[in-house]
């Protein structure tokens, strides 16, 4: 292994791990019959898409440059939604997509006549008002959610034009949280449903993590074909990701206060990693062990006082100049950093199968100032 040759700090994907994920999803696919396309939002390392674009249908996007990253770099199936579209973008992106979808029925009222113009499948997003998610940052149907029509408001037929219905009020759940998803789906939506083409299970699908009930899944996306007469689309972002690498930073210092031993790497949480401190929760670390006798907190170099995390234990005592590696730092990082405080973004690089590195991207004052 050459990790050497890797940069700090640096955003690695692992090939094999990666090309591990797409394999379930594309037995998902095969086995139930819905298509599954990438939510770039969550991944969009687009590098990979070589290795990517074989397994699933396209790409959904939640911006006109998302969706000039699926139609250039992905190529294959292009579906849009924002919570709100921006007029002057509007005829670019509605002759990008295949599938547009709605949050509101007054931007379908506004859009209708364009999207019959150009004749792109329409959806709307609904609130099914039911979600198990238990941070509300993360909760689409939260009350007074803006994400989604509420049931009385579309009433008992779907507006003429509209030929799918897409939700979204998962995060990293399970196929048996989907199924109660779907009933209040079916409870509320049932007689619509019915009317549809075509219907969107969002992303939030943990397919790839450990002991997810795929079996389950493919029995209630089949159940739903069947039951409706429509196509099943699910677009998980995470489950691409879903631990295929890592970020790798360095010790650059010691910090020691009142007894309290911060580590302060070359990276950041608030500006590379800032699921941590927003969801929050505590990153894996390579090598440490919870009953290790050297406790540290791991520091950014942003001056933000909260840019820390405590409690890493190690076996060992950390030093200036080791190599801090945070597990699962594919998904939701690259395509949340800043350069906050000026600080660098992370590399971008790959390693391959075969052991060896290969280093995508690298970033300077250019990014910086680029940003502001
Ligand atoms: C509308 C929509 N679709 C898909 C996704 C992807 O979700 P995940 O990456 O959790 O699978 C999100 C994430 O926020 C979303 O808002």
């Amino acid at each position: 292994m050459t990790n050497q040759q890797i940069p700090s700090p640096c955003f690695v994907v692992e090939e094999q791990s990666l090309l591990n994920n797409l394999k379930v999803l594309d037995m998902v696919q095969k086995a139930s019959g819905a298509k599954i396309i990438l939510a770039l939002k969550g991944f969009a390392m687009y590098k990979t898409f070589p290795l990517v674009k074989p397994f699933l249908a396209g790409a959904t996007a939640s911006s006109l440059n998302e969706a000039k990253l699926a139609s250039q770099e992905f190529g294959k199936e292009v579906h849009v939604y924002c919570p709100a579209y921006i007029p002057n973008e509007m005829d670019e992106l509605i002759r990008m997509g295949n599938h547009i979808t709605f949050n509101s029925l007054s931007q379908w009222e506004l859009y209708k006549d364009k999207v019959k113009e150009v004749g792109i499948e329409a959806a709307l997003r609904i609130n099914p008002e039911y979600s198990e998610v238990t941070t509300d940052l993360y909760n689409p149907a939260v009350k007074g959610s803006r994400l989604g029509v509420r049931s009385e408001l579309i009433g008992d037929t779907l507006p003429e034009g509209i030929s799918g219905l897409h939700f979204h009020t998962l995060c990293e759940n399970d196929a048996e949280v989907l199924e109660r998803t779907l009933e209040a789906v079916e409870e509320r939506f049932g007689h619509l449903l019915h009317q549809a083409k075509w219907v969107n299970f969002g992303g939030g699908h943990a397919i790839t993590r450990k002991g997810y009930n795929i079996e389950l899944l493919i029995q209630l996306i089949q159940n739903i074909k069947t039951n409706y007469n429509v196509d099943v689309i699910l677009e998980p972002g995470s489950a691409v990701g879903w631990e295929t690498g890592f970020l790798k930073s360095t010790v650059l210092d010691v910090v020691d206060s009142e007894g309290v031993k911060t580590l302060m790497i070359d990276s950041s949480f608030a500006a590379h990693m800032p699921d941590c401190l927003e969801m929050p929760y505590k990153p894996r670390v390579r090598g440490e062990n919870p009953d290790g006798e050297f406790e540290y907190n791991i520091g950014g170099m942003t001056c933000l006082a909260g840019d820390f995390i405590g409690g890493f234990k190690f076996d060992k005592e950390i030093k200036a100049g080791d190599t801090i590696i945070f597990e699962d730092m594919i998904h939701y990082t690259m395509v949340k950093t800043t350069t906050f405080n000026g600080v660098n973004l992370p590399s971008i690089g790959m390693l391959k199968t075969d052991g060896s590195f290969e280093l995508f991207k690298s970033y300077g004052y250019e990014e910086f100032i680029s940003r502001i």
